[in-house]
């Protein structure tokens, strides 16, 4: 229920352990004027300081004339390790505010992956503002407020909630389950070794732009799942999928969860005990390409044309060069990954996740 500190080198809600609850937007602006976007962003570092130490937007006028200040549904609500990430996409340097020359060369459009059937509904957008917390009213009240103070910048582009096993429900805090009901984020890199993170993660002075030094890269992609296909699936081709036991999330014929995958071991027969276009042993990328995921499973109701469920992954990765990490990572994942049966990717975003902004100054007062 604490509060993780909004100010600082980099942004909170990137190497900041998981919370509970993600809720996601994408602006595009209707500002015409640079300066104008500067004060939103302005604004928004102002409120979103705020309300990550549990706050209201801003002080109340007192004024019962007028509307409230703050929307009102977190009073009285602890911080709930709120974290507010703000990211900017591709079309941000179109002509519209002059920063075309600033555009950083791994903000790429991503190319077309094998299968993907993006929906302009969950794709794009100028700006990402992305709210994780412990509780999902918390983490809405944010982005509500932060939408209401863009009232004329801005307009909300789209918004996708997520969520996972809450740290109530399992207090040992062992790797969550997907929606596929296996362990999910075993092996993540362990970005609370600074090194690793500079590594991975963190876009450096020396890489260019300069603007950028301390920011991260985000990836978010929609997954639906499949998931009446996959329930009707053997547990073998299940585990064979992912090249993880379901109950343990050991690799194929190990037994402890963190054990090395050694994607080399072959059976009797001379074949590879995890199979070579498993999940896994194609996103290991030979140890040698890795991203940061932190991604949450969504619900969202149902497909009304088929009946079944409108559910799985919300994909968010940060990386420090998706055109070094994410994209090549994706294409062979899209060309031969065993999963591909039983997801489609339906949304995507690439955005610039600015640098952290110290106290006295605002998100992106690096770039504009
Ligand atoms: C590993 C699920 C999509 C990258 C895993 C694991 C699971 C999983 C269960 C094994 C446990 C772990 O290490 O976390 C899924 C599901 C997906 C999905 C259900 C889609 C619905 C993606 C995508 C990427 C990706 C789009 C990146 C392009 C990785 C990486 C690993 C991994 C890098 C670790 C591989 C290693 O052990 O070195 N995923 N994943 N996943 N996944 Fe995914």
């Amino acid at each position: 229920g604490g509060i993780v500190p909004f100010y600082g080198k980099h942004q909170a809600g990137v190497i900041t352990p998981m919370q509970d609850f993600i809720c996601m937007g994408a602006f595009d602006l209707t500002a015409t004027a640079l300066a104008d976007v500067r004060k939103l962003f302005q604004s928004w570092t102002a409120a979103a300081a705020r309300m990550t130490e549990g706050k209201n937007v801003d002080d109340e006028s007192d004024n019962p004339h007028l509307p409230p200040v703050d929307t009102g549904e977190s009073m009285g609500l602890a911080p709930m390790r709120m974290t507010v990430t703000f990211g900017l996409g591709a079309s941000f340097f179109d002509e519209r505010f002059g920063l075309a020359s600033k555009r950083p060369a791994p903000l790429v459009d991503l190319p077309h992956f094998n299968s993907d059937d993006l929906r302009k509904e969950w794709t794009g957008g100028d700006i990402v503002v992305q709210v994780c917390a412990n509780d999902p009213q918390v983490a809405f009240h944010a982005l509500r407020n932060l939408a209401r103070i863009a009232r004329g910048k801005a307009v909300l582009r789209w918004v996708q909630d997520g969520f996972q096993r809450t740290n109530a429900a399992d207090p040992t805090g062992s790797t969550p389950r997907n929606l596929m009901g296996f362990k999910d984020g075993t092996n993540n890199p362990k970005v609370s070794e600074p090194a690793v993170a500079d590594e991975i993660v963190w876009a450096q002075s020396s890489d260019d732009p300069a603007w950028m030094a301390g920011g991260s890269y985000m990836v978010m992609r929609r997954i639906r799942m499949r998931i009446e296909i996959w329930d009707r699936s053997s547990l073998d081709d299940q585990e064979n999928t992912f090249g993880r036991h379901r109950l343990s999330g050991a690799p194929l014929g190990k037994t402890g969860e963190f054990d090395d995958l050694e994607l080399d071991r072959k059976d009797g027969q001379g074949k590879p005990v995890i199979p070579a276009a498993s999940h896994v042993a194609l996103a290991n990328m030979d140890g040698k390409v890795k991203i940061l995921r932190r991604g949450y499973s969504y619900s969202s109701g149902m497909d009304l044309k088929t009946g079944q469920l409108d559910a799985g992954l919300l994909f968010v990765c940060f990386n420090r060069d998706p055109r070094k990490q994410f994209i090549p990572m994706q294409q062979k994942l899209a060309a031969a990954d065993l999963l591909n049966e039983y997801i489609t990717h339906v949304g995507s975003g690439l955005f610039a996740c600015l640098p952290g902004a110290s106290e006295g100054g605002y998100i992106g007062d690096t770039l504009f």
